[in-house]
């Protein structure tokens, strides 16, 4: 599958954009357990223009995780046109993704992400504005189902989602991924991927169609790509504590141990380190530069489903989401992996 002339090879999996968590060392990292391609977090355009530290600062990415893809959202199309060139020249990224899928308050109920979703006219505008400002690099959409469900079907009886993704095609972009969900399910229900099916069987489809929505396992990665047909499929929250999620969908003969993985756990601590070092606002002081990766990092520790489920875990479990020294958290997880190991043991047959 390609999106422009990126070659992403047969059935690849995607690192799906999400604020506060795909950042460049998680995308890096992402990459080095086999996704296929990375999405930034989504760039506020009304902060670009204004040239705010921290969102360009959102910008940096480094040549190890390309390709990547740098997503911005917004409703006007003067700022939407402005921010894409900003992100071009300064990032250069291999593509160029626009939001118009976020269901929060504060941009939906605004009118920019999914809040598009209810002005389409605005949203094409935007589209083609945005194709026609970086002319070099590919634009990409992400969006959602509709509104809400009583906009699903059109008054002919078309999806919403497959008229819509044929004017977003003809506005120039090249792929599109699609959240099964509409803006008012926000995170809640399932994902319904018959409606991503319908967008790639249409036969005036010609752009890849990339499918996201409740990936959790390669089973479900595989149902995917065969009953909907899709051309790649993009994984969220399934990526929190488990980024070699991807290479459990790419290898699914070469399961990795558990020592590999808690040592993956720990890189990504050590990377969280790194590389948020460079965009803290407390930059300068060595002590609080640890604390920033540490605390970023938490969510994914706290996630991990390879630490669930051991006995008398709790308290390790809380001190490791309270350390604030990496040694302290490495020591903790060194605790956690031999407590693994012996309630591994003792689960053993006899
Ligand atoms: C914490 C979080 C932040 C997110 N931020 C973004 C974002 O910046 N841009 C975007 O397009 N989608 C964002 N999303 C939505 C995800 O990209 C994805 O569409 C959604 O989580 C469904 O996929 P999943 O079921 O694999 O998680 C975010 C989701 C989460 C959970």
């Amino acid at each position: 599958m390609k999106i422009g002339n990126i070659d992403l090879g047969n059935r690849p999996v995607l690192l799906a954009p999400m604020e506060d968590v795909t950042d460049i060392g998680f995308r890096l990292l992402c990459r080095q357990m086999g996704a296929a391609m990375v999405w930034s977090e989504f760039v506020s355009s009304d902060a670009l223009v204004r040239m705010v530290n921290k969102s360009l600062l959102k910008l940096q990415i480094c040549p190890e995780e390309r390709p990547v893809a740098i997503q911005i959202y917004g409703k006007d199309v003067e700022a939407m046109r402005e921010a894409a060139r900003i992100v071009v020249d300064q990032a250069h990224p291999d593509v160029l993704d626009i939001n118009f899928g976020c269901p929060v308050k504060k941009v939906a109920g605004k009118g920019a992400g999914a809040g598009m979703l209810q002005n389409v006219p605005g949203m094409l505008d935007i589209t083609k504005a945005v194709v026609e400002a970086v002319p070099d690099t590919p634009v990409t959409v992400k969006t959602r189902l509709a509104w809400d469900e009583k906009h699903l079907i059109l008054p002919d009886g078309t999806p919403f989602i497959v008229d819509l993704a044929e004017r977003l095609q003809d506005c120039g972009i090249k792929a599109l991924t699609i959240h099964g969900r509409t803006r008012a399910q926000m995170y809640t229900g399932e994902a319904d991927w018959t409606n991503i099916g319908l967008v790639k069987a249409n036969p005036r489809m010609t752009i890849p169609i990339i499918g996201n929505g409740d990936i959790t396992s390669a089973e479900e990665a595989r149902q995917a790509f065969e009953r909907y047909g899709v051309d790649a499929v993009m994984i969220g929250r399934a990526t929190f504590g488990r980024p070699w999620i991807f290479h459990e969908i790419a290898h699914p003969d070469q399961p990795l141990s558990l020592d590999e993985k808690v040592d993956i756990l720990k890189r990504q601590v050590e990377i969280s380190i790194q590389t948020l070092s460079n965009k803290s606002p407390l930059k300068g002081n060595l002590e609080n530069l640890e604390l920033c990766g540490i605390r970023h990092v938490r969510r994914h520790l706290a996630a991990t489903p390879l630490f669930k489920g051991i006995p008398n875990y709790r308290e390790t479990r809380i001190a490791m989401l309270r350390a604030e020294k990496k040694e302290e958290v490495f020591a903790l997880i060194e605790r956690t992996r031999e407590m693994l190991k012996e309630s591994l043991k003792a689960n053993q047959p006899a």
